[in-house]
């Protein structure tokens, strides 16, 4: 019985009138009301837990997410994730979208899959049907939904997939985004498109290579390198056990490389902390 019920009812009892049958009109606590209650002050493990996606349990995603996000949990901004769960199974799916949404209270959250999942929207959640490889799909969403601040990728998990809707959407992605790939140990199966050879060049894990790689652009010695818009645009790669985070951003914070490899460049910066007379005169 709720505490509104409970004062009712004492003041029916001291009034001489008889308790009143509880309705659902004077009872407040419904079951959205009570798991509302439930996951006031869970931190984003416990509500993957308690929305039932393998975030949390058979992963061990969460932790990291809640580090790298935790940042925007006030602000309004759209978070896509791809796979929305539960596969052919009209009936299951959505979790991870449900936790996204009660995690971030002022996000749109929107979810693409394969499989039609349109029961899955309510709210604030969005739904579009399609393959995470086709670009007019992803074009489309970005074009409807606006610029996307949060990818998390848990889709095919097939490397050529995870590869190409990289390559297509993390142009698009706003400034400051960041881009998640799950299950990234794919990347090592032949059974879904990776391959045992760790020098594989098509493979999830390759691209992440590159990718921090091209992070390290300002420090390469190629006289004719042009940087790539990845080198450009990536300030930051986190890798975990089977999750990759990326964080996009204005990668130029300059190199030492003219100062320190004198003999190669045969002089000094004129710029920067390690200019001469700069704040860092060694490397
Ligand atoms: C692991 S489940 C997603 C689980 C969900 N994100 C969660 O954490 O609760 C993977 C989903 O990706 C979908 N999927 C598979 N291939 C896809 C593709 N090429 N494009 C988009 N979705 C795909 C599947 O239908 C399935 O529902």
């Amino acid at each position: 019985m709720s505490k509104l019920s409970r004062i009712t009812a004492r003041l029916r009892s001291t009034s001489g009138q008889a308790p009143a049958q509880e309705s659902a009109v004077e009872e407040p606590t419904t079951q959205a009301q009570a798991d509302r209650e439930r996951r006031r002050g869970m931190n984003l493990t416990e509500l993957a837990l308690d929305f039932g996606t393998d975030k949390a349990g058979d992963h061990h995603y969460t932790q990291h997410y809640q580090r790298h996000l935790e940042h925007l949990r006030g602000e309004a901004f759209t978070l896509l994730e791809i796979g929305i769960g539960g596969y052919k199974n009209r009936k299951n799916g959505g979790q991870s979208l449900r936790m996204w949404k009660w995690f971030f209270p002022k996000a749109q959250i929107v979810g693409l899959d394969i499989e039609d999942k349109s029961w899955v929207e309510a709210g604030r959640i969005k739904v579009y049907q399609g393959s995470q490889d086709d670009e007019a799909v992803l074009e489309r969403i970005v074009a409807e939904q606006g610029p996307i601040k949060v990818v998390i990728d848990d889709g095919s998990h097939r490397p050529e997939h995870i590869r190409e809707t990289f390559r297509i959407l993390f142009p698009l992605l706003a400034d400051d985004g960041i881009y998640c790939i799950e299950d990234t140990q794919t990347s090592y199966w032949p059974e879904f498109g990776g391959s045992a050879d760790r020098q594989d060049p098509t493979t999830t894990m390759a691209l992440v290579k590159d990718l921090i790689d091209g992070l390290h652009f300002e420090e390469f010695v190629d006289e004719d390198y042009t940087p790539k818009y990845t080198d450009q645009h990536i300030t930051g790669i986190s890798c975990y056990h089977n999750l990759v985070v990326i964080q996009k951003g204005d990668n130029v914070e300059g190199t030492n490389k003219h100062w320190v490899l004198k003999e190669r460049y045969g002089g000094a910066p004129t710029v920067g902390p390690h200019a001469p007379g700069g704040a860092q005169a060694d490397l």
